[in-house]
């Protein structure tokens, strides 16, 4: 189970980094004929380009996805914080029953239109505000009324590879939520042994420029476990994930002490 596990990662991480390599001339094309002939030499917003396309052709979830997506988003309650929700495949596992506001934090506005038709589908116009700004962007966020004790619930699917300055911005994070609140966390993560720990530092090479600031090697549950006072600390690796693989995940929440 353990080395299926890793080879099929392997194999889909192959794909991916292939795919990344693969779309770079579209993604340049696609700036060109926007008019954006000078941001091909910008690197930050040709590799945001590359993700853009990437994300809409591959990105859609598979069915093991969605199951465990549904279990870390249907699990959110109150004033909500959806970070970096990118086109909406995830909206539609929110409870409309539980939720009071939920604000998807997406600072790429290439993928807002799409974002708002998946809210739409997902009934939940009237309480979803996208917020076209990254999560550490306290100041635009503060316009949203979102500030220190304001948050029920962060949630975390696949992001936090992706912000600046990842362990004092989820430390930032953690002072928005209110005493009681909880951090849930769907999160690809640095791998703690075998073969994916050599893979992921060869693809770590290539592999922000390829997806836009995403990184394979973080230690992202250390970060959230040094964030602040928790009540609850439960983080694992899903089922049939052994932490080895070379996108390998880790599940679960954070309670913050009250
Ligand atoms: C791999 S995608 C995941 C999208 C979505 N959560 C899902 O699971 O389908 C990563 C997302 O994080 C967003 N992102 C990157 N940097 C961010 C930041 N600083 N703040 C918030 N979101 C960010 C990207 O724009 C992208 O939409």
């Amino acid at each position: 189970m353990t080395v299926l596990s890793q080879i099929r990662s392997l194999v889909l991480g192959s794909i991916f980094l292939t795919a990344g390599v693969a779309s770079l001339p579209f993604a340049a094309l696609g700036l060109i004929l926007k008019g954006r002939l000078f941001d091909i030499f910008n690197k930050s917003k040709l590799s945001e380009a590359n993700f853009t396309l990437l994300w809409s052709i591959v990105g859609r979830p598979s069915a093991a996805d969605e199951k465990l997506t549904n279990k870390t988003i249907s699990q959110a309650y109150g004033v909500v914080l959806d970070l970096g929700p990118g086109t909406g495949f995830t909206v539609h596992h929110f409870d409309k029953s539980k939720t009071t506001k939920i604000f998807g934090i997406e600072p790429n506005k290439a993928f807002h239109p799409a974002l708002q038709k998946a809210i739409d589908a997902a009934g939940l116009t009237d309480i979803y505000t996208i917020v076209g700004a990254g999560v550490e962007d306290s100041k635009t966020l503060k316009t949203f009324g979102i500030e220190e004790g304001s948050v029920d619930t962060i949630a975390a699917c696949k992001v936090l590879c992706s912000i600046p300055e990842p362990k004092a911005t989820i430390a930032e994070l953690y002072k928005l939520l209110a005493p009681g609140g909880q951090f849930l966390v769907l999160e690809h993560v640095k791998a703690k042994g075998g073969l994916g720990v050599i893979t992921q530092d060869l693809a770590n090479m290539v592999w922000p420029f390829l997806m836009a600031g995403c990184e394979l090697c973080r230690p992202t549950e250390a970060y959230l476990y040094g964030a602040g006072e928790w009540e609850v600390k439960d983080l694992q690796y899903p089922e049939g994930i052994s932490g080895n693989e070379f996108i390998t995940f880790t599940q679960g929440k954070l309670i913050k002490a009250k």
